[in-house]
């Protein structure tokens, strides 16, 4: 029974409804044999919900799901797996302590419980080899990088016999060359035969790496097109609604230094020196850009600007005469100093917490919100309530709910209202914007340049040189752990990416 339209799978006018807040409003697509399909839209736009649909994690309240033409029910994920449907999760679903094997067995229930662990154990490796993945299958997978969970997670649905793949956001996590990598594998899983969707929000990956595109937004499917000659502004048209062009706006007004940083030095938790001798100073009024390529003391910079780990050696001086170099982050914080750190949520933000308990952390301490014994209830939800607003975080259906629930982007607002809500003098941002989609990715941008406006020294640390370029006033060099150069504006791209590479 195959579908003569070559339609691998197909998903009609899926209405999913929680708690009455339709995330799925009639949406459709429909995925090739043989095709990556980009699954393409904003945070909340309903991509995952969607595939965890054809997944059979979520049921949908109302349409038809077609495997080559043939209406199904998916009545969880196991028969979506007995379908030949896989889905690969933005949050891996693996036993830490288990190496890939025991994993992929646990995984299925099945048959193949009772078959030699050594039958499974080749199988694994030869389609890890088909794919070209380097995996050791043998370790716990608690001890792999984020990129070789991800594949085991990949062995796991393929060797599983799925036909039709299903990865969210998979390059999320990853390394652009990582990122590169598994896109180059997601085409060559094509080109065999699998189809594969392909959920994200990246437009140059739906461009360069699939063969159509399917754009959603607010729960609806806006189009499906070639992904062959279109362009990135028609694609945000049609992600956004309307077009969204950031512009330079550099500074009006600069002022007097607000963090001095000399001769600093810190290390990586194993002790490796990552930041030496770091000179550099953030005025009042402008964004300070440290532009350079990951892994040559950016995190490090962050993390011993904001308190989190303790400097070596040097001096951090704030607001021209508090001297800074071995203070807590709290006492940074009553300083005035605010910190946006990239991994917000392991070091930003607390899960398990609420959206207001997340939002009141600072002030809590501070006394904001009362004493510590008896914390003003009423007033820090008032607090929260307006911020949440005023920020334009959204999912928040309850300030109780907790903050794991939020999406990429949401969440980032919530630690940027927080951040900014004691009016700070300096804010230390590393990849404010990292994994957030366009609009997310503005909005935070457009909170950095306010912040600026109104007189705060922003330090923004970033890998991505188009951010840079769009945002700073002034821009530093960090190659091995060190300022190697400083641009002012306007800035040449070529020379500042010379810059960055030349010392490495
Ligand atoms: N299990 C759930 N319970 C409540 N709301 C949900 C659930 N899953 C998704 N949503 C909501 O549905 C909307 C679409 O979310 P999602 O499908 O995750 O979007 P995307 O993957 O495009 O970012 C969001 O508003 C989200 O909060
Ligand atoms: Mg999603």
């Amino acid at each position: 029974m195959t579908d003569p339209s070559g339609t691998a799978l197909a998903l009609d006018a899926i209405t999913k409804t929680f708690d009455g807040f339709r995330a799925l409003d009639a949406a459709h697509v429909s995925v090739r044999r043989g095709e990556v399909h980009a699954l393409l839209g904003e945070n909340g736009a309903g991509k995952s919900s969607l595939m965890n649909v054809a997944a059979g994690l979520y049921a949908p309240d109302s349409g038809r799901i077609l495997l080559d033409g043939t209406e199904v029910t998916i009545d969880g994920p196991l028969d979506a797996r007995t379908h030949g449907i896989g889905m690969v999760h933005q949050h891996y679903k693996l036993v830490k302590p288990f190496n890939a094997i025991e994993n992929i067995l646990l995984s299925d229930p099945g048959e193949r419980y009772g078959a030699a662990i050594d039958a499974l154990t080749a199988r694994v490796r030869e389609v890890a080899d088909e794919l070209g993945f380097e995996l050791d299958v043998t370790k716990p997978v608690g001890t792999l990088s984020i990129a070789e969970q991800q594949r085991v997670e990949i062995l796991k649905v393929l060797v599983g016999g799925a036909w039709i793949l299903i990865l969210d956001e998979p390059t999320a996590v990853l390394t652009d060359a990582e990122g590169a990598r598994l896109l180059e594998t997601v085409r060559a899983l094509a080109k065999g035969g699998h189809s594969v969707v392909l959920v994200t929000h990246k437009l140059n990956e739906a461009i360069d790496y699939c063969d159509r595109i399917t754009v959603m937004r607010g729960g609806r499917t806006v189009d499906t097109v070639e992904a062959k000659g279109i362009s990135q502004s028609d694609l945000t048209t049609m992600i956004v609604g309307a077009d969204v062009h950031e512009q330079r706006a550099p500074s009006q007004s600069i002022g007097a230094p607000v963090l001095q940083v000399a001769g600093l030095r810190a290390a990586r938790g194993d002790g490796h020196i990552a930041v030496r001798d770091a000179n550099f100073e953030v005025r009042s009024g402008e964004i300070y850009g440290i532009a350079g390529v990951g892994g040559n003391g950016q995190t490090e910079l962050s993390d011993a600007l904001s308190g989190l780990t303790r400097s070596l050696a040097g001096i951090v001086t704030l607001g021209g005469t508090t001297d800074i170099t071995d203070a807590s982050a709290e006492e940074r914080r009553e300083n005035g100093l605010a910190a946006i750190p990239a991994d917000r949520h392991s070091k930003a933000l607390s899960g398990t917490l609420s959206v207001a308990d997340n939002f009141a952390v600072g002030g809590v301490l501070r006394g904001r919100f009362g004493s510590w014994l008896r914390v003003r209830r009423r007033e820090l939800e008032q607090a929260a309530g307006e911020a949440v607003e005023a920020f334009d975080v959204q999912g928040v259906r309850s300030l109780k709910q907790r903050a794991a629930l939020l999406s990429g982007g949401n969440a980032q607002k919530l630690v940027i209202a927080r951040e900014f809500s004691g009016s700070p003098r300096l804010i230390v941002a590393h990849s404010p914007a990292r994994g957030l989609d366009l609009r997310a990715s503005a909005a935070v941008h457009e909170r950095l340049r306010s912040a600026r406006d109104a007189g705060a020294g922003v330090l923004l640390i970033s890998e991505d040189l188009d951010e840079i370029l769009l945002l700073c006033d002034r821009i530093g060099v960090m190659t091995r752990g060190q300022i190697v150069a400083e641009f002012d504006a306007p800035f040449d791209r070529q020379s500042v990416g010379e810059a960055m590479i030349g010392h490495g």
